[in-house]
């Protein structure tokens, strides 16, 4: 999509296929083709962007914001009557479950609604005027420019749309890239962006970082870069502007949250949350539990328990009752997991589970590590994929410090009673990470809380009401008369 027009494409072109198949034999079926743009056309695109935005004159920034709203109504109406092919899309392209791929749907639509009514509200606020020394400033938000925007494969509608809506609403022109899994899912929605916005102001790129997405940062012109995936990606395009001091991020980057369980946990809870907590969408999130550190007064029992409940879950297509397990989108992602295994057991874990590690074409079977130590890679890599570290601790004072030296500051997950015996426990951790959640896993929702993480996890936040001010400026009119 580039200004206003679906681009009809003859140069190259990747396969897609499903990552799951409809027997329950693993024989992968020809979703479709995803074009690679070349470096030219992704120039194109994003000229479409620019000139859209106009140097702040154009149509959409100076659009009334009545009438922005009325776009963005237009567009959701739109994309509601879509839900079944997206959801569809949601379980052949990246193997979500049924029940997980309408949620996904539906929690994009809110958040879209959200975001309108959280607009609305920052409206009335600058109709508002403030009044120092004589002086009344109107003060209001403007846009920043244009965005480029590129969202992950594990919420391929909702993340992206986390990063475009606010962008888009707050006057911004976008020019965004899916991710390679869940690209498909997204065409059903073009014509709606086509119907409902301006020409320009939303524009796709499809094609490999380095040859659509580098180009575009090297040219100076993006203002924002609004990513959400792996740090490696976002400081490689970062380099790439040639006045990174001009640029404005907005990164949901990695994290390795911690499940604490404390020797007064009430171990039941605790079980089944850090079963949802490490491998709800088989772990590929990054708000899951990536390493559990359980006290050794519980360590026996939780481990015997907690393996054998890994042990009961259901593997399937995602369409399946019941089924938590569900295939992998990124063939390789066995082969990683696998490493990750063998190099944990050689600094001497054990898988604690008896399916752990089981193979099948494109699934690995969770595998639950045990003692999990400082010098293995599992440590200290973000899995994103079925299996799960435990390290024991019997030093909450260590444990911290452990904690504090991560690169990552996301969300802490805390299993214990006793909330008075706990406060300070509580009020450091907020110290080290950006959320505590209490005898709970971690997770970005509701979206209407902030989302964000300290050091390598994240810059800026990306909750409904700080989107929107991560996509924009203070602006202000100062006079002397009202
Ligand atoms: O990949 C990271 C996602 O933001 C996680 O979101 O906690 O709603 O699954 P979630």
């Amino acid at each position: 999509l580039s200004n206003g027009e679906l681009i009809t494409w003859n140069g190259k072109t990747d396969e897609v296929f499903s990552t799951i198949s409809s027997t329950d034999e693993y024989k992968p079926t020809q979703l479709g083709t995803v074009p690679h743009m070349d470096k030219d056309t992704a120039l194109e695109v994003l000229e479409s962007a620019c000139n859209a935005y106009a140097k702040g004159q154009g149509v959409w920034p100076t659009m009334k914001v009545a009438d922005r709203i009325s776009c963005m109504e237009n567009f959701v109406e739109q994309m509601k009557t879509k839900r079944e092919v997206v959801v569809k899309y949601l379980m052949w392209e990246i193997g979500k479950s049924l029940p997980d791929s309408r949620k996904e749907f539906d929690r994009t639509v809110e958040y879209i609604l959200d975001t309108i009514e959280d607009y609305k509200q920052l409206d009335r606020d600058s109709a508002k005027f403030h009044k120092k020394d004589g002086v009344y400033a109107h003060i209001r938000r403007g846009p920043l420019g244009v965005v480029l925007c590129l969202g992950p494969y594990n919420y391929p509608l909702n993340e992206t749309f986390a990063l475009l809506i606010p962008a888009l609403i707050m006057g911004n022109t976008v020019v965004f890239k899916p991710a390679k899994h869940g690209v498909l899912l997204l065409s059903p929605l073009l014509e709606a962006f086509q119907k409902s916005f301006p020409k320009g102001v939303v524009n796709v790129i499809y094609g490999r970082g380095r040859e659509v997405a580098a180009p575009i940062m090297q040219t100076g012109r993006i203002d924002v870069l609004a990513l959400i995936g792996n740090s490696k990606s976002a400081i490689a395009l970062q380099d790439q502007h040639p006045h990174k001091n001009r640029l404005r991020l907005v990164l949901g980057l990695e994290a390795k949250n911690p499940g604490i369980i404390l020797p007064d946990a009430d171990l039941d809870l605790a079980i089944e949350e850090c079963i949802s907590g490490t491998l709800s969408f088989n772990g590929q999130r990054c708000t899951a539990l990536k390493i559990l550190y359980v006290h050794e007064d519980v360590q026996e029992e939780f481990n015997k328990r907690f393996a054998k409940r890994v042990d009961e879950l259901k593997y399937g297509n995602p369409w399946k009752e019941g089924v938590m397990l569900t295939p992998l989108p990124e063939p390789n992602k066995p082969d990683y997991i696998q490493e990750l295994i063998d190099d944990a057991k050689k600094y001497g874990a054990k898988v604690i589970n008896e399916r752990g590690g089981a193979r099948s074409e494109n699934y690995i079977f969770p595998a639950v590590l045990f003692p999990v130590t400082e010098e293995m890679g599992i440590y200290k890599e973000e899995q994103f994929g079925p299996v799960i570290p435990i390290k024991p601790f019997n030093s909450i004072e260590k444990l911290l410090d452990e904690i504090a030296d991560s690169n990552y500051g996301q969300q802490v997950s805390l299993f214990g009673t006793g909330i008075e015996k706990i406060a300070p426990l509580i009020d450091t951790l907020v110290n080290l990470v950006c959320r505590v959640n209490l005898n709970s896993s971690c997770q970005r929702g509701p979206d209407v809380f902030p989302f964000t993480g300290r050091k390598d996890s994240a810059v800026g936040t990306l909750s409904v009401h700080d989107a929107l001010r991560s996509f924009s400026i203070r602006t202000f009119v100062a006079s002397k008369d009202k």
